[in-house]
């Protein structure tokens, strides 16, 4: 697995006109895939679900939403992106499911209960335990999703059933959601407050506490056996939100986990390279700057920054995640927008751009969130320009296909990051000034052109060269 794009299949293609994308849109956009070069897709999460935290609160583990679809829609999705090369990965959600799964009133006993709440603290912000008929169940994450117990045999073999269903139905391999809350302390204790930082931002509240008990509890590594079990050997990422010198009980059953380190460091060469150092320290990172959660690169780093942000992306070694849209350096909503999700996330969902129109082609109807910037970013104007960013991007899967293993860290001027990768010395400009930087070849690739010039690196610029 080298390249892997993700779709979030609310906004990638709307193919009924109702404004919000759907598993035929996806399909009739396979060919831009295969056009960009990347080995499989990543669909977010297909599931039946209230939409509460858009799909991550699964109603039904088996089936698809009809706002997306039908599993025979599946099935001819799996089946053209098999033809055309692609393998497509699943989200799964085995942390908890929506309050309106029928477990959850049918098997009360597969989730966590308290007499009274302890002091743990959902992710969104307060309590993460909700009242309920005298009792109080725990919920990492909004009080719409409950937390599943997966020290419960019964659990285990639904949430595997689950994991079967679409590996038979020819899915390749599953994302797996906040697996670093799966396990909690058997005895449900308080967190105590925390000592030191935990290497990655969390809320002003949960940064207080030291996540001992309510996360990634030292058996963790039994019911993650059990995923792998169901699972064969498809591959399998991990969103493991812990720093990496914590990712071995995950790496021993997963291919892969997200270097969250990286994504969360600023744009500063120091502050990467260190990032990279830690993530690199053993295999398994799987790289990732852009998701439907954090934002996207030109947000993220800045306009000025999003091609060296995907040239960085694409060159480290190890599977690389690309999110939709970044491959054109698409934009965000305002910030702050909260129309559908309460965390304030819709401005990192706004609909794939695919031409210049008001709708950006995504849809004939009304999009479910206003398209950004079509005329001023999209795919297909970026597809003729040798210039675009797309052009950049595609090139630079182009030839990370071909780059032999190898990698290793060089030291450079300060504000440059540079690495040996495959015969090749990649260099990133991290600042706003000219930079000399550690090559010897000419550029084979570039983020603009004479970004790279007699040993200099333009401001913000970053080139692949040979040697
Ligand atoms: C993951 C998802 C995020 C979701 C959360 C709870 O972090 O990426 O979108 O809200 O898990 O399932």
């Amino acid at each position: 697995m080298t390249v892997v794009y993700q779709v979030y299949p609310r906004s990638f293609q709307d193919s009924d006109g109702d404004g919000v994308g759907d598993l035929a849109g996806i399909r009739s956009r396979l060919d831009h895939l295969v056009w960009l070069g990347v080995d499989a897709l990543w669909l977010s999460p297909i599931y039946p679900s209230p939409m509460a935290d858009f799909g991550y609160d699964v109603s039904d583990y088996t089936d698809v939403d009809p706002v997306f679809g039908d599993l025979a829609a599946f099935d001819a999705l799996v089946r053209e992106a098999h033809d055309r090369g692609l393998r497509l990965l699943m989200d799964v959600v085995p942390c908890h499911t929506s309050i309106e799964h029928p477990w959850f009133t049918e098997h009360p006993d597969w989730y966590i209960w308290r007499d009274e709440p302890n002091n743990w603290l959902s992710a969104f912000g307060g309590s993460a335990w909700a009242p309920l008929d005298g009792r109080y169940y725990l919920h990492s994450f909004y009080p719409e999703q409950a937390d599943l117990d997966w020290r419960n045999p019964e659990v285990v073999a639904a949430m595997q059933d689950g994991l079967r269903f679409w590996l038979d139905r020819g899915a390749d391999g599953y994302r797996i959601d906040a697996i670093d809350r799966l396990l909690k302390d058997p005895h449900l204790r308080d967190d105590p407050p925390a000592t030191e930082p935990f290497g990655l931002p969390l809320s002003e509240a949960e940064a207080k506490l030291a996540r001992i008990y309510s996360g990634n509890a030292p058996d963790t590594g039994r019911a993650l056996a059990k995923i792998r079990e169901a699972c064969g050997d498809a591959f399998l990422v991990g969103e493991v939100y812990l720093p990496s010198s914590r990712w071995a009980p995950y790496l021993e059953h997963f291919d892969a986990a997200f270097a969250f380190e990286l994504l969360h460091s600023p744009w500063e060469a120091g502050a990467l390279r260190a990032a990279v150092e830690r993530s690199t320290r053993a295999p398994g990172a799987a790289w990732v700057l852009s998701n439907h959660d954090f934002g996207r690169l030109s947000t993220r780093f800045g306009d000025e920054n999003a091609r060296a942000a995907a040239l960085l992306l694409l060159m480290l070694p190890g599977p690389a995640f690309l999110y939709q849209g970044d491959e054109i350096g698409q934009g965000e909503g305002p910030p702050g927008e909260r129309r559908f999700d309460r965390a304030g996330r819709d401005r990192h969902r706004h609909p794939m751009q695919w031409d210049g129109s008001p709708s950006g082609g995504f849809t004939t109807g009304e999009a479910w969130l206003p398209v950004v910037d079509a005329p001023e970013r999209n795919v297909a104007d970026q597809r003729d320009d040798p210039g675009s960013m797309l052009t950049l991007v595609r090139e630079l899967v182009a030839l990370r296909r071909e780059l032999p293993d190898g990698f290793e860290l060089l030291d450079a001027a300060d504000g440059v990051l540079a690495f040996r990768r495959g015969g090749h010395t990649v260099a990133i400009n991290t600042t706003a000034e000219e930079r000399p930087a550690p090559v010897r070849g000419e550029a084979r690739i570039q983020t603009a052109p004479g970004a790279l010039s007699r040993g200099l690196l333009a401001p913000h610029a970053g080139a692949v060269a040979m040697g």
